[in-house]
């Protein structure tokens, strides 16, 4: 009736989806092989790469192979490595990962060898070092907080003793990012920034990990990972941690977690993370592999997701592929 309106109620969506030019003009999101962090495993004490059952295509690799997979991941684009040590030194309190000559500063001395462009990054936890396969110092039957802080202070100066670019405390301790930037500051490390796991909720979706990282892992971790049902301190988590000094935020799961992922970027100025994790992947190979699903496009579809609901940085297993997919995809 109002034809004079300045909104045309005749308005055509498709006019700009008509071509592939014009729908690659208007795109409002894109991935780029910058994007990904990659996550390696290596293990102490093997020869060959071992392949994870339920994630295929991801393996633990023996140290001697370590710095020719980053040198790979370099040439498909990957500007990140986030490292996760399989270690055979297990202890009560996972004292491997702040000896010099330890897993994690070997993993980090050899990465930063190889390919000394790329950035490294150490996933600071202790759960893979340690005999119950709990984020730190058990007493009783829970971790203590304050004590597990202590050593993760020795353990993130022992990383950056070898050269980490960033460091990725994924522990959910309460105080770990400010206890962290009081110890690299005094110990020299003022440089080095910290991408904390600052919203990690307890998953289900984590489950090929604990098999990826052979972990003795029994129990729970819901005393310091977040209940899945809160989105309100999902929000506090992460910006508790920007206020300690975090100079990256993360989520962790990805695609169950968009509606925190998309609130923490409306609330923080620093770049945000999303780890796509084992789960994840496993279920889109998975399906795949029961030809349901188009692997490719489903894999690029959810990582997209991840960008449009406001990650900077995607963590995922599929890094190396998806740049590959990315830059063939260009080139047609
Ligand atoms: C523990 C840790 C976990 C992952 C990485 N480090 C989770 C857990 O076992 O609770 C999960 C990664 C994945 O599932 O891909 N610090």
């Amino acid at each position: 009736m109002n034809n004079t309106s300045p909104i045309a109620t005749d308005f055509r969506f498709r006019r700009l989806r008509r071509t592939g030019a014009l729908r690659d003009l208007v795109r409002e999101t894109r991935l780029h092989p910058s994007d990904f962090i990659r996550p390696i495993f290596v293990q102490e004490g093997i020869q060959e790469p071992v392949a994870i059952d339920s994630m295929p295509g991801v393996f633990r690799y023996p140290e001697e192979q370590l710095a020719e997979q980053v040198q790979a991941s370099w040439k498909k684009g990957i500007r990140a490595v986030l490292l996760f040590g399989v270690s055979s030194h297990k202890d009560a309190i996972g004292a491997d990962t702040w000896n010099d000559q330890g897993l994690m500063a070997r993993m980090i001395r050899v990465a930063k060898a190889a390919q000394p462009e790329m950035c490294v990054i150490s996933d600071n936890c202790f759960c893979e070092y340690t005999e119950h396969g709990h984020c730190g110092v058990v007493q009783g039957d829970d971790v203590d907080n304050d004590q597990t802080l202590v050593n993760l202070q020795k353990q993130v100066l022992v990383a950056a003793r070898a050269g980490v670019d960033v460091i990725a405390p994924s522990g959910m301790q309460d105080g770990m990012v400010q206890a962290l930037r009081r110890a690299l500051d005094e110990g020299g490390f003022s440089h080095l920034p910290i991408m904390s796991y600052s919203t990690k909720f307890a998953s289900a979706f984590y489950g090929p990990f604990r098999d990826a990282v052979d972990s003795n892992f029994k129990g729970s971790r819901n005393t310091y990972q977040m209940d899945p049902a809160n989105p309100r301190e999902a929000l506090a988590e992460s910006l508790q941690d920007e206020a300690e000094g975090a100079d990256m935020l993360m989520v962790k799961p990805g695609l169950a977690y968009l509606d925190v992922l998309a609130d923490i970027r409306a609330h923080t100025q620093r770049p945000l993370a999303v780890y796509q994790v084992s789960g994840e992947y496993a279920m889109i190979k998975a399906s795949a592999q029961a030809g349901v699903i188009d692997e490719q496009a489903v894999a690029l579809e959810s990582l997209l997701a991840f960008k449009r609901a406001g990650a900077d940085l995607i963590i995922s297993y599929y890094a190396d592929d998806a740049a590959t997919w990315l830059v063939d995809s260009a080139s047609k």
